[in-house]
């Protein structure tokens, strides 16, 4: 059982233990509702306490047990929750910590709440397209008001229990020792009759309607592909308008009908698929880690700098080496100058700013490098270039140091045999800006030692990334997929599309910049650099010409002002181009292709499921670990919209037999070859299965 009872006096204290944060699982729940009639039937007990032991008083529903049996066996929250209402002894909540979902609900049904400063109090299940599913909407806006109410219940955020003391969520607050207090408190209270209830207090809120019509407007506004937010709206406006009962009713609909929406199910996969892109199979959670107190960077680059930033965020000094004082003070600068934009912002104090610029240092020697526990290269993406760095990093750094390599289509292999040490070789591909970005693809080498890659795999989260394994293929995950999606935009471009509409129409349907604005942002020369190597490598490899008509144009997009579209001094909108697109049209005729209306539909079809068939290959052939960790590169580094939950979940939302079907629909166009389902595909097609 996960919860213990103690009785000290005339008070009974029941104390959750379910570590780490006394979730409500169902040990748990057991442990309360029977703790309860244990110590009410005493005629000794003339009051209880619950409380939590440890780091939280309940931080809510315990996710090891969500979608199990488990989390609906009796007694639930809803049973716990009626039981403690109806004690015939009053029941005292002692907050401390964190008290979220389930747990603020718990201490919400109880008589009365104590709590000590410092607790964090959320209602946080809209961040998983859910609502607080056990009286929260309906009891909250009755103890700390209908706009504090609406604004933790649609944010999710959490408040600290000092800001909302002094509402009638916390009957005393108490500082020093909250048990001592808490039993005080239950000794004061323990004759006092009739016992309060948070459903009897009465929500006065005169002018309710024009309140929830501009909150509905703004939430709406905000929160446009998500229905959760709105729906939180909805119960707090029943609980300013209606009766108790007829509230929870509201809420428990909408609870349900939310459980059941694509939205909250991507956001939840979203939600275990980062704790499940940690677990590496052959790599247990205990394998011992090398220690990173230091780093270095070799080049201060577009990507250096960005990495080196990562670094002095976490309080890890870092050194950043470069050939030419020239080249570094240029990339320092850079550093610099994004720091004092984020101060300039607000969001970051003089105290941060001296302490992170003071945490990077620059070099032009390895000497001064060589005891870094973490060297990362972010030099050109040339094998020549990354063979020097290499050999000379195996030169120089200390035995243990792990050698990192930022390439993103390199061979890491090739780049480990360079050095006598390649378990101690590995590839943190970060995205740019390398400081924003939450993706690190992690790249996993033949000779990659396990505890090389537990460190950099617990090094992700210390920088706060969303660290995923890939096994080593041109591209990793992420590139290697989206230039199947490159490839669909360019053959759209020559059977009848053009730019802005290809753009217009995968951005409706969420991405957060289609792959023309996204090639001018990034620089449409990336591409066609690597392209022409493919040309050279893979001559089976079809691609449109237009990209190339295009920079051979010295179109490369924003930096020249000029790429798919024309760009304004100063102005980053896209403006279409008369050119390019008589440009396109032309290439059509030259190459004997009769342009065609094409449709939203197709657009998107063809772009998210050429990406889907490269990561079923990318799948079976182990590079990816799982379905929901390409998913999370898709999220986290790809601006793919969360509310489809990546591209693997929303194939398995549209069902992998149409997936196939639009995919042979689309086999009788041009490049038939191109959609010849992957052998996973179509096995889990046939078999009715899923990827997730
Ligand atoms: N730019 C991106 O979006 C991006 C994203 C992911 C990965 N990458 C990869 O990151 C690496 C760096 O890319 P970038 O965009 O920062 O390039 P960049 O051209 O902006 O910077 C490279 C830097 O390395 C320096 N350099 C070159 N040779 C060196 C050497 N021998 N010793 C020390 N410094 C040297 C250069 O002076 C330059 O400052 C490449 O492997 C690239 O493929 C780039």
């Amino acid at each position: 059982m996960s919860a213990s009872c103690e009785i000290k006096g005339s008070i009974a204290v029941i104390t959750l233990n379910n570590p780490p944060v006394n979730g409500l699982g169902y040990a748990t729940r057991v442990g309360i509702f029977d703790g309860l009639k244990k110590v009410l039937s005493k005629r000794a007990v003339k009051a209880v306490v619950i409380t939590g032991a440890g780091r939280a008083f309940s931080g809510g529903a315990d996710i090891k047990e969500f979608n199990t049996p488990k989390s609906m066996a009796e007694p639930t929250l809803h049973t716990v929750i009626a039981a403690i209402e109806a004690a015939d002894k009053p029941v005292i909540a002692a907050v401390h910590s964190v008290a979220m979902g389930g747990g603020l609900e718990l201490a919400l049904a109880c008589h009365y709440r104590v709590a000590a400063p410092g607790a964090q109090i959320a209602l946080p299940e809209v961040k998983l397209g859910l609502l607080p599913g056990a009286g929260g909407t309906q009891r909250l806006p009755r103890v700390v008001g209908v706009e504090t109410a609406l604004n933790m219940i649609v944010s999710g955020n959490p408040v600290l229990s000092e800001k909302l003391a002094g509402t009638k969520l916390f009957d005393q607050m108490i500082e020093g020792d909250l048990m001592a207090g808490a039993i005080a408190f239950a000794e004061k209270m323990a004759a006092v009759r009739p016992l309060p209830k948070v459903r009897d207090i009465k929500v006065d809120y005169p002018n309710h309607e024009a309140f929830f019509q501009f909150a509905r407007n703004t939430v709406g506004a905000m929160a446009k592909n998500f229905p959760a937010p709105l729906k939180c709206v909805d119960c707090v406006a029943a609980a300013a308008s209606m009766k108790f009962e007829d509230g929870l009713k509201v809420e428990r609909e909408n609870f349900l009908a939310l459980m059941q929406t694509t939205e909250s199910k991507a956001l939840r996969h979203f939600f275990f698929g980062e704790r499940a892109a940690s677990k590496i199979p052959d790599v247990p959670e205990d394998t011992p880690k090398r220690p990173i107190k230091s780093a270095a960077i070799i080049g201060a680059g577009t990507m250096g700098g960005g990495i080196a930033m990562n670094f002095a965020n976490a309080g890890i000094p870092v050194t950043v080496l470069e050939m030419k004082q020239e080249a570094l003070d240029k990339g320092l600068a850079t550093v610099r100058r994004n720091y004092e934009n984020t101060m300039k912002k607000g969001k970051l104090t003089q105290q941060k700013f001296d302490e992170r610029i003071g945490l990077i240092k620059g070099t032009l020697s390895y000497d001064d490098i060589k005891n870094a526990d973490i060297v990362i290269e972010a030099v050109f993406e040339e094998m020549g270039v990354k063979e020097k760095v290499f050999r000379k990093l195996d030169e120089v750094m200390k035995p243990g140091a792990i050698l990192a390599s930022n390439t993103s289509t390199l061979d890491l292999n090739k780049i480990a045999a360079f050095t006598k040490r390649p378990q101690d070789v590995i590839g943190t591909h970060f995205f740019s800006p390398a400081n924003v970005m939450k993706l690190l693809e992690i790249v996993r080498g033949v000779n990659t030692a396990k505890d090389v890659l537990a460190t950099t795999m617990a090094l992700s989260k210390k920088i706060k990334k969303t660290g995923v394994v890939s096994g080593v293929c041109d591209g990793f995950i992420g590139n290697r997929m989206i230039e199947q999606y490159s490839r669909q935009a360019g053959f759209l471009l020559e059977e009848g599309c053009l730019p802005e509409q290809v753009d217009k129409a995968i951005e409706k349907f969420g991405f957060a910049m289609g792959p023309f604005r996204m090639g001018d942002m990034a620089g449409n020369d990336i591409g066609w650099a690597i392209r022409k190597r493919r040309y050279a490598e893979r001559p089976d490899m079809k691609y449109s010409k237009t990209a190339d008509l295009l920079c051979e144009l010295g179109r490369y997009g924003q930096k020249t002002s000029a790429g798919w579209y024309d760009y304004k001094p100063g102005d980053r909108k896209p403006y279409p181009s008369q050119l390019v697109n008589d440009m396109i049209i032309k290439h059509s005729k030259d190459i004997g292709v009769k342009r065609r209306a094409v449709s939203d539909r197709e657009i998107v079809e063809r772009l998210v499921y050429s990406m889907v068939n490269e990561a079923a290959y990318i799948l079976e052939e182990g590079i990816a670990q799982r379905a929901s960790d390409v998913d999370m590169v898709y999220l986290t580094g790809y601006g793919f919209p969360l509310h489809r939950g990546g591209p693997m979940f929303y194939a398995d939302t549209v069902g992998l037999l149409n997936v196939v079907a639009a995919m042979k629909k689309y086999a009788k166009g041009r490049h038939g070859e191109f959609w010849k389902p992957a052998p996973l595909l179509a096995k889990l097609a046939k078999k009715g299965k899923t990827f997730n």
